[in-house]
């Protein structure tokens, strides 16, 4: 996603955090919220120093097995193995505050990735970077249609966002939470999947695109946001 979808997402997951969560992360940021640092993996990307972080927020799995496995993974990471890293790290007593801080704002950013599901993509268009399009007059790519063209368009910011995506129910809350990490890339795949399907190189969307797709990436923003929580929850707990 775009910065005002990343904000979105943690502003989502804010709110579903337990006492015990919301005091370690407190404790963690200094009183910033998730969504002040949601963009930190994106704003450190162009510094040489952390150029090793670059493969850490998408994953492609091969399209042939459609599964992911770790012995085939990107040595470089992906997204998977990102946010893995960064559970370990949390949970790790002897890690030190600093890496603590680190890889608690990249998984903030990374679980909002895993929920675009241009992120679980292609490697050969590069997740639909690839793939371009026009996005009303100008040029743009399916990708960035996906990130942060359509949420541009609507020029809210991050919390009428956040508040749009609904109230759950107990019982939604439940059914998003379900699953393990790889269920969620799945997911995210199998979306990618029938979104590639459904764009030409070179097509021009607008506004009856984005009415088709908005619901789908207002409800994805809301499960990355649920799952953050859980995420956070988990360790915390
Ligand atoms: N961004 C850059 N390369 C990518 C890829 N291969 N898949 C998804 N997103 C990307
Ligand atoms: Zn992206
Ligand atoms: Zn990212």
């Amino acid at each position: 996603w775009g910065k005002t979808g990343h904000r979105a997402t943690a502003e989502i997951a804010e709110s579903y955090l337990n006492k015990k969560a919301k005091k370690a992360i407190d404790d963690l940021l200094s009183g910033q919220g998730l969504a002040f640092v949601a963009n930190y993996a994106d704003d450190i990307k162009s510094d040489p120093e952390y150029r090793e972080f670059g493969p850490w927020h998408y994953v492609n799995i091969d399209p042939e097995t459609a599964e992911y496995k770790i012995e085939e993974a990107n040595e470089g990471g992906d997204l998977v193995q990102a946010i893995r890293k960064c559970v370990e790290v949390l949970k790790d007593k002897n890690a030190s505050k600093e890496q603590k801080q680190f890889h608690l704002k990249m998984l903030v950013h990374f679980v909002g990735d895993l929920h675009q599901p241009f992120h679980t993509g292609h490697a050969e268009d590069k997740g639909g970077n690839d793939i371009q399009v026009r996005w009303f007059n100008d040029g743009s790519n399916i990708h960035r249609v996906w990130d942060s063209e359509m949420i541009n368009f609507y020029q809210m910011s991050y919390t009428e966002l956040a508040l749009n995506t609904g109230d759950l129910s107990r019982a939604q809350i439940k059914s998003i939470e379900k699953g393990k990490l790889l269920d969620w890339v799945y997911e995210s795949r199998a979306m990618a999947e029938d979104l590639y399907a459904e764009v030409d190189n070179g097509e021009k969307l607008g506004y009856s695109y984005m009415y088709e797709h908005m619901p789908t990436v207002l409800n994805q923003l809301q499960k990355g946001g649920v799952r953050l929580a859980k995420i956070l929850n988990d360790i915390y707990s």
